[in-house]
């Protein structure tokens, strides 16, 4: 008997949150937590929906403060026309046309030894609007509302000084995902105070979320979803290589609450000056490894749940505190406010990193809270559609 009311208040349970799911969004839901928690995006500027995907590229852009609601989806494939040039299939497509990714010429890539030996110059055909992202101005929300907030074939760049920026609710998707260069989801290079939350990325060319070399300062990363399944992997394994990409210099970055899977690489790599505090989140299948922490990259990393990772961490040639035990992690009070948490392991490699020379960085800073590691709560909560 109690069975059965139970499953009956959960069906009850489950259809208010269909019908919540389809009210306009009209303000930011909830608190940046973390280095970004102040960023207001538009403030209190009146929520508008853009009619068309160039208005939408223009309010975006512009110096005025704004709420963009994006009920629908925005489609720029096509909108920039078509590219048909030489790239390469680099050394690393061991299984072309059979799940491999090649390769844009971007930089030369292909050209200057990154595409690998072996590699063979192939005729490659791309969707132009996919390789440079929505120039992102100050001061803007960017809202999805409900489920619907998509942005198809183009990603957002918030750079050259744009500071100010909330992105929360919407998918980004579809950006070339055949070519390594085909576009990147979300760019910060030379930016302050971006808080993405609840985002939804997948099928992309090259990198899911990236933080260029210039000074991104203060970035919250939360309960979003980088979703690695792909039929063009780097790996030839269904996976996404590239994922995040952290090596700004004077950035500080929080991962909190994102649930990362099936990438095989690069989930995050870090360098340049880059301050990482990745608490809470969920790496989940990963043949490759999640973090790849190079010189001058500072992480701090808790309460993170990995579940079969093959490699959590990849190379130490900066600083890593990986919170290895309780009573190691007691060291973390002193300048995070609280003990760090014990990250958990499923069928997963080990992750190390004792590094604490560099903690006394979070002093003075908004740290986010940490929770005991729990991948059910993550998981559930990740991603868009779910505010
Ligand atoms: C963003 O808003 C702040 C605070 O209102 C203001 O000082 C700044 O000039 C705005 N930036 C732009 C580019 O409009």
């Amino acid at each position: 008997m109690k069975f059965t009311i139970l499953t009956l208040g959960s069906a009850i349970a489950a259809t208010n949150a269909a019908v919540l799911g389809e009210r306009a969004a009209s303000a930011v839901v909830g608190k940046p937590e973390g280095f970004a928690s102040g960023a207001t995006g538009g403030g209190g500027a009146a929520c508008q929906v853009p009619s068309s995907t160039s208005q939408l590229k223009t309010w975006l852009s512009d110096s005025t403060a704004r709420c963009i609601i994006l009920d629908k989806e925005f489609n720029f494939k096509g909108t920039e026309g078509t590219v048909t040039e030489t790239g390469c299939r680099p050394a690393s497509n061991k299984c072309p046309g059979n799940g491999g990714q090649d390769a844009i010429n971007h930089a030369s890539w292909c050209t200057n030894g990154n595409a690998g030996a072996g590699s063979i110059n192939i005729q490659v055909t791309y969707d132009k609007a996919g390789v440079s992202g929505l120039t992102v101005g100050s001061n803007k929300s960017i809202i999805g509302s409900g489920s619907k907030g998509v942005l198809r074939g183009k990603g957002l760049r918030i750079a050259n000084g744009a500071k100010n920026v909330i992105i929360q609710n919407i998918h980004i998707t579809d950006l070339n995902p055949q070519y390594i260069w085909g576009g990147d989801a979300i760019t910060v290079d030379g930016s302050d105070l971006v808080w993405v939350d609840h985002c939804k990325v997948s099928l992309i060319g090259r990198q899911m979320f990236v933080a260029g070399n210039g000074a991104s300062n203060r970035v919250t990363l939360s309960n979003n979803e980088f979703d690695g399944r792909s039929s063009w992997s780097a790996t030839c394994d269904g996976r996404h290589y590239w994922g995040i990409y952290l090596t700004g210099s004077q950035d500080l970055i929080t991962m909190k609450n994102n649930y990362i899977h099936h990438t095989s690489g690069r989930s995050p790599k870090i360098g340049g000056n880059s301050l990482v505090h990745a608490v809470n989140n969920m790496f989940h299948d990963n043949t490759g490894h999640a973090f790849d922490n190079d010189k001058g990259g500072m992480v701090v990393a808790e309460g993170n749940v990995f579940q079969n990772v093959k490699t959590p961490l990849l190379t130490n040639a900066g600083q890593f505190f990986g919170s290895p035990s309780t009573s190691a992690n007691a060291v973390c009070s002193a300048s995070l406010g609280h003990a760090c948490q014990l990250n958990a392991f499923g069928s997963s490699g080990s992750l190390g990193g004792t590094d604490t020379g560099f903690m006394s960085n979070f002093q003075g800073k908004s740290i986010a809270s940490a929770s005991t590691a729990n991948a059910g709560s993550i998981q559930n909560a990740a991603g868009f559609g779910k505010i």
